[in-house]
Order: structure tokens, then C-alpha cells, then sequence
């Protein structure tokens, strides 16, 4: 193959050595081709034509997006061009997420609008809080929140009308008031303790940490650096573009599946241990390790590949996580309101053995988002199994903007993908007694 960039053209010159024809396709922006067009490529006319062998989609665009920006060599993270670090330091959670959907920061009485919109659809239904009653007591919160948010789906049967966007803002708006309620009843339920109903004076993450952690008729307060941190925290997983979870949103919505019924889909993929339960499985992890002295071990076993360093490499990232930088200054200051969490000597130790081992930097094994995030949340008294969660609150806004922009886009069908068929070719059934 060659391409033509210094004859002036955008194309791209293939010659196929089994029939010696040649091709030429068109290069679309940022170095990329269109699969379809590889197609006309055949050895004869009965031939279906070339496809690419992308197992987990390491090097396929599935989409054109106008909503976040990676550039995993240079650590940059923008949301709708904006800095990732501008706005951890400028904006708070539901600007961010007005900013996510909308594709512009809001004036002020948009802001103000969204966020009445956002506090005034906090409340599910009784029916809801009757369910999720139904769970085991030891039951994983993640589990719950998957099936909360799906049982959804059956409260607003309009949500069906994924082609009607008054109708999906609606959902939208839902969504995002509800997750943290459900998120709450759930911790609730683990603790045995009675829930406790939204507030709608409060803030997003004070109200959220009012319904997690007010015991009796109180009034509770939160301190407002835990409440800034957590909002901090709920920006950054707020959109990672086209990540594992956000493909799977993608992909069950191209079904026209409700939305409800999309994210639990989404929170399903993200709860694995690769994607979003890794907080959980990085703190798992640092109390097994126990002390700085049980480092030296557990890092040969990692290179033995016995195991992971959790909270550690990125399918994108090949420098430092931004988000994982930010996340180490916001630990600073939580620490110094709920105390130091004895499990960061070993985070640092890791980090440290990490930069400097030839595995690790061969590798470009970085901090990712979930290496420090566990360390904040577990300071402010949240158990392993809400870590998961409290990635899925925010992130439910890039699920979100994803779908929209996948329903708006006039080139996205139901998702497909083709296979390589490498099974048994045609044979006869063979009843049961003639089976060796
Ligand atoms: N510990 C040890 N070795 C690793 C790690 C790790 N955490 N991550 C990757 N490697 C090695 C891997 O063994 C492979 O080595 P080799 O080329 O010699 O076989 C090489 O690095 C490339 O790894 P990969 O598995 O091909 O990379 P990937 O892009 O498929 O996987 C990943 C990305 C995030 C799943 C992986 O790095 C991983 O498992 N990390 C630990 C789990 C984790 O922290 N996940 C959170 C990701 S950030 C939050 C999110 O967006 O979900």
C-alpha cells in the first residue's frame, strides 16, 4: 500500500498481489479509510470482498464524534474542547454535563434551568425503593444499580420514542437526578439502614452524600471539601469517549432500545475489573499488598504475569493519566480534612517502582483514573463495592451524550460487526447412538 501525500492527493493506492489489480480509496480526515471501500477488493466476482480483522477494535474508528478529545500520547483529555483540567478546577458536575449533551457551556439561567430540572426528578418510585428491598442484604451495589436503572425502563414506557428528542431529554434528565438516589438506597440497604429521600435545597453531591450518610432527622451538612472533591471526581469519569461501556451504550442503542434499558447495558460493561471495577479491584489489591515491605513480591509476580498492577495502563493513554494527576492533588486535600489514608505509602511505592522498572515503562504502564480515585473514596467512608458506582453516576452523562450523538448521526445503522467463520464446514447430522 502507499498513499499519495506527496503527489497532493488524499487517497490511498492499493494493489492486491494475488490478481495484481489496483485500487485507489479515498482517505478521509485524520489518517483514516472507510472499511466499505475495501470491499470492491476481490479476487473475482463471487468473492464477498476484503474486510478487516479488528478483534476488541484496537485500531477501528466506529463513529465520528464532537464530544470528547484524547490524545493518549500527550495525556490531553478535553470535553468539547475544553481542558479537562479547566474545568476539574472552573466548572462543577452538571455544568460539565450540560456542556457533554449540549455541545456548549450553559448561560447562566440555562445552568439554572438544568439544575432545577436535574434536582426535581431525584425521586423514584416507591416501587423501586420495593425492589431493590428484594436484594440480599450482602448484595453487590453495582448489581442493584443495573437492575434499578433497567426496571426504569417499565416506569416510563415513552422512553421507547428514541427518535423524539423532547422525549429523550426527558430520559436524559431522569437519568441523571435518579442515579445517585438509586446509588444511595442501595448503600442503604447493605448498611440496613432506612433510606433517605432526596433534598432538593442541596447541591448534586451533597444531596447525594445526604441520602448515603444522614442518620435520623439530623441536618446534615456536608464539609464542602468532601463535597467539591466528589463533584472533582464525578467531572473527570464524566465522558471518556468511545471506551468499552460507552461502545456498549452505542451499540444496544443503535437497536433504538430505551435508554434505561441502553445503560444497563453500559454500567454492565463497565462494572468489569478492566473497566470501571478496577477502583474496587486497586484498593483489593493495595490491602492485600498490606505493607511497603510486600512490594518487592507482588511486583515480580506482576512481571512473572501472575497478575495485574490494577489502576495501572490504558488502551489509550500512553503517558499519565490526566485525570489520575488531578485526582493525586484532590486526594492532598481530602486527606487533610478526613485524615491520611495509611494505604497511599504503598499507592506511591507502587507508582514509584512502576516509573523507573523497564516492564512497566516498556509498556507505558501509567497511572490510569482508578489508581488513586479508590484511595479519596474510601477516606470519605465509602465501602470498595460503591467505588464502581460512583464511577457510573457520572460517567451515565457520557453514555448519555454518546447516544444522543449516535441517534442524530445520519451514518450509524444498528451495529454489526462481521466474523471470520473458522468452525466446521457443511456436515450431516449424526443421530445419537452413532456418536463416538
Ligand atoms: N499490569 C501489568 N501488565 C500490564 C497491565 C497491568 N495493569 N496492563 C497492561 N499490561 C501489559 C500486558 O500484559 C501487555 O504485555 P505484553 O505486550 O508483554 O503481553 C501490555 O502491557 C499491553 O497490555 P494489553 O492488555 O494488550 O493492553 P490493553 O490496551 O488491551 O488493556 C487495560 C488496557 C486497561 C485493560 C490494561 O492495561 C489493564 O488490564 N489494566 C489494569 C486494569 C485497569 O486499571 N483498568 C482501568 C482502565 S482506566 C478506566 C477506564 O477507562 O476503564
Amino acid at each position: 500500500m502507499s498513499d499519495n501525500r506527496s503527489s497532493g492527493k488524499n487517497t490511498l493506492s492499493i494493489r492486491d498481489n494475488r490478481t495484481g489489480r489496483e485500487y485507489e480509496v479515498n482517505i478521509l480526515d485524520g489518517d483514516v479509510i472507510h472499511a466499505m471501500d475495501l470491499r470492491q477488493i476481490k479476487v473475482d466476482e463471487t468473492d464477498f470482498g476484503m474486510m478487516t480483522y479488528d478483534p476488541a477494535y484496537t485500531n477501528t474508528a466506529s463513529t465520528r464524534s464532537a464530544i470528547t478529545f484524547i490524545d493518549g500520547d500527550e495525556g490531553i483529555l478535553r470535553y468539547r474542547g475544553y481542558p479537562i483540567e479547566q474545568l476539574a478546577e472552573r466548572s462543577s458536575h452538571l455544568e460539565v454535563a450540560y456542556l457533554l449533551l449540549k455541545g456548549e457551556l450553559p448561560t447562566q439561567s440555562q445552568l439554572d434551568g438544568f439544575v432545577h430540572d436535574v434536582t426535581f426528578h431525584t425521586y423514584v418510585h416507591e416501587n423501586i425503593t420495593e425492589l431493590l428491598e428484594g436484594f440480599r442484604y450482602d448484595a453487590h451495589a453495582m448489581g442493584m444499580m443495573i437492575s434499578g436503572i433497567s426496571a426504569l425502563s417499565t416506569f416510563y414506557p415513552e422512553a421507547k420514542n428514541v427518535h423524539d428528542p423532547d422525549s429523550r431529554w426527558q430520559q436524559v434528565v431522569r437519568i441523571i437526578a435518579k442515579m445517585p438516589t438509586l446509588a444511595a438506597y442501595a448503600y442503604r440497604h447493605h448498611r440496613g439502614l432506612p433510606y433517605n429521600y432526596p433534598e432538593n435545597e442541596l447541591s448534586y453531591t451533597a444531596n447525594f452524600l445526604n441520602m448515603l450518610f444522614r442518620v435520623g432527622t439530623r441536618k446534615y451538612q456536608p464539609n464542602p471539601v468532601l463535597e467539591r472533591a466528589l463533584d472533582i471526581l464525578f467531572i473527570l469519569h464524566a465522558d471518556h469517549e468511545q471506551n468499552c461501556s460507552a461502545t456498549a451504550m452505542r451499540v444496544i442503542g443503535s437497536a433504538d432500545s430505551d435508554p434505561y434499558s441502553a445503560m444497563a447495558g453500559a454500567m454492565g460493561a463497565l462494572y468489569g475489573p478492566l473497566h470501571g471495577g478496577a477502583n474496587e479491584a486497586v484498593l483489593r489489591m493495595l490491602t492485600r499488598i498490606g505493607t511497603v515491605d510486600n512490594i518487592p513480591a507482588f511486583m515480580e509476580g506482576v512481571k512473572r504475569r501472575e497478575e495485574r498492577l490494577m489502576g495501572f495502563g490504558h488502551r489509550v493513554y500512553k503517558a499519565y493519566d490526566p485525570r489520575a494527576s488531578i485526582i493525586k492533588r484532590t486526594a492532598d486535600e481530602v486527606f487533610q480534612v478526613t485524615g491520611r489514608n495509611p494505604l497511599l505509602d504503598i499507592a506511591l511505592e507502587l507508582e514509584r517502582i512502576a516509573l523507573n522498572e523497564d516492564f512497566f515503562v516498556e509498556r507505558n504502564l501509567y497511572p490510569n483514573v482508578d489508581f488513586y480515585s479508590g484511595l479519596i473514596y474510601q477516606a470519605m467512608g465509602f465501602p470498595v463495592e460503591m467505588f464502581p458506582v460512583l464511577f457510573a453516576i457520572p460517567r451515565a452523562v457520557g453514555w448519555l451524550a454518546q447516544w444522543e450523538e449516535m441517534l442524530e448521526d445520519s451514518e450509524q445503522k444498528i451495529a454489526r460487526p462481521r466474523q471470520v467463520y473458522t468452525g466446521a464446514a457443511e456436515r450431516d447430522f449424526v443421530s445419537i447412538e452413532n456418536r463416538g
